[in-house]
């Protein structure tokens, strides 16, 4: 008979043993805040759909990313709405885009401060898809091109990660390629690897207005439905030559995140996306939720299915709280 031998409250009878036996700590080390910038200057401008979440201009993020790292995050990751959106995306790989703009100011006002860029063209693209269109459908190999060229004006400007969220087949080959033959040896690859078609990213598509104009993402984005695929979409990433591999989102994925911890040996991120952010956020605001400890859940949660690194709206506000 366990009981009375075992009783399980034991060590969870004060805080000092709870803290003693807790096998899962969040740590400032493990956040990268997510940072918009869009052209103009003197901008600080909030985002409707994210609270607390502002766009800025390359001379004002410079000031946001040194709060960031004073509070001991280690990295950003950098989202670019453009001035003017066309048919290829060109603002992406501009030498004076915004984001290549503004990877020179933090990288001057916060030296050691990681940073990540996003590669995608669905913020930079008339019609908003993630990839170049051929006879109505996206095409994957003249994508992954432009993807390469993005990626490397991004390592250019100084860029010390480079994140490909589009989902195309191949792009990680692509750009680790165009990078070595680059001499940019040392920028690592954070890939969105199993990415899902989510409903969850709706308020991040109203900031970066890069909602699809036609049709959907579901013909590039993995199927929710699927876990095998994942394995093999982060499998394929590593060989390509990804140094850090991505699940997203993060909590309707624990499952996965959890299996890739698993599986495989690289650090694991998991992006904690928009619409994770907002429905705390709307029931914080509608007086349903306390804000500061259900944030703190939902990231340990996060952490405790295995991820390394987790990508955050709340990221400056869990490093103030831990
Ligand atoms: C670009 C991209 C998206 C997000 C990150 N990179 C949107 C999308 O794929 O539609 C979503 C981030 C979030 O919701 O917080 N492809």
């Amino acid at each position: 008979m366990a009981f009375p031998k075992i009783r399980m409250r034991r060590l969870r009878s004060t805080s000092a043993m709870r803290r003693l036996v807790r096998q899962t700590s969040l740590s400032i080390d493990d956040l990268v805040y997510p940072l918009f910038v869009r052209d103009g200057q003197r901008l600080k401008e909030p985002i409707k759909s994210m609270t607390d979440c502002f766009h800025f201009s390359p001379d004002t993020v410079a000031a946001e990313a040194a709060e960031v790292a004073s509070l001991g995050i280690p990295a950003v990751l950098l989202f670019g709405l453009p001035g003017k959106k066309d048919e290829t995306g060109s603002e992406a790989w501009a030498e004076a885009g915004v984001v290549q703009r503004s990877i020179k100011e933090i990288k001057k006002a916060a030296t050691e401060l990681l940073v990540i860029t996003d590669v995608c063209l669905c913020a930079y693209t008339e019609h908003g898809h993630c990839g170049m269109i051929k006879d109505g459908k996206i095409d994957n190999d003249s994508t992954c091109e432009l993807l390469a060229k993005m990626a490397l004006s991004h390592a250019q400007a100084g860029a010390d990660i480079v994140a490909p969220s589009d989902m195309m087949d191949g792009r990680v080959s692509y750009i680790r390629q165009t990078l070595e033959q680059n001499g940019f040896h040392g920028t690592a690859i954070m890939s969105y690897a199993a990415k899902f078609a989510s409903a969850f990213y709706g308020p991040f598509r109203d900031a970066v207005e890069s909602a699809p104009s036609f049709g959907d993402r579901k013909s590039y984005q993995m199927d929710p439905a699927n876990s095998d695929q994942a394995m093999a979409e982060i499998a394929l990433d590593i060989e390509e030559g990804a140094d850090i591999v991505m699940v997203k989102p993060a909590l309707p994925y624990l499952d996965i995140i959890c299996r890739a911890r698993q599986r495989f040996d690289c650090p694991i991120a998991a992006y904690n996306v928009s619409g994770e952010y907002m429905m705390l956020n709307s029931a914080a605001q509608a007086g349903l939720l306390d804000k500061g400890p259900a944030m703190l859940e939902m990231l340990t949660a996060i952490k405790r299915a295995g991820a390394d690194i987790i990508i955050s709206y709340f990221a400056k506000d869990v490093a103030k709280r831990i």
